[in-house]
């Protein structure tokens, strides 16, 4: 059964290396498994997109927690799909370079891009956004 996963985790020590490394891991993986989606580092926070069979994606999600480059991991939606948002992406970086803070900050509950304090409806429509009106980056 296909579903979407949406946590949030905070984002721990990055070395400038980290997030290069976290996303040819992830791309390589996820291809393999067939879990598409999209990673987003905004804020100190990450919000990430697992799309793909449950049960794979809950095995990668316990992966991912165990890595010491996040912390306070937090499920935030996580409902059965039709069809996949991410079909071209293994898995796509979305950073707050200056084209997207338009983005960031149309979903933002306060001053800052917090994930944590978002409705699953608005991470929804945050994500789907995302396909058409980011400047994506890797
Ligand atoms: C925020 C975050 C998101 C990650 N997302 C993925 C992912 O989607 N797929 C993946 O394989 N690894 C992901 N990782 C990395 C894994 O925690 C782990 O380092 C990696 O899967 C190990 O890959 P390897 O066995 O090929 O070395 C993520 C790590 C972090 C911190």
């Amino acid at each position: 059964m296909l579903i979407r996963l949406l946590y949030a985790s905070r984002a721990r020590e990055l070395g400038p290396f980290d997030v290069k490394d976290i996303l040819e891991r992830s791309r390589r993986n996820n291809q393999a498994l067939g879990v598409t989606g999209a990673l987003c580092l905004s804020n100190g926070i990450f919000l990430q997109c697992l799309e793909g069979d449950r049960t794979v994606v809950n095995q990668l999600y316990h992966r991912i927690l165990g890595d010491r480059r996040h912390t306070d991991p937090a499920i935030l939606d996580f409902e059965p799909i039709v069809c996949r948002q991410f079909t071209g992406w293994s898995m796509g970086l979305v950073n707050t370079v200056a084209d997207n803070q338009a983005l960031f900050l149309k979903y933002a509950t306060g001053p800052q891009f917090d994930p944590y304090a978002m409705r699953p409806e608005a991470l929804r429509a945050f994500f789907a956004e995302l396909m058409n009106n980011t400047r994506w980056l890797g």
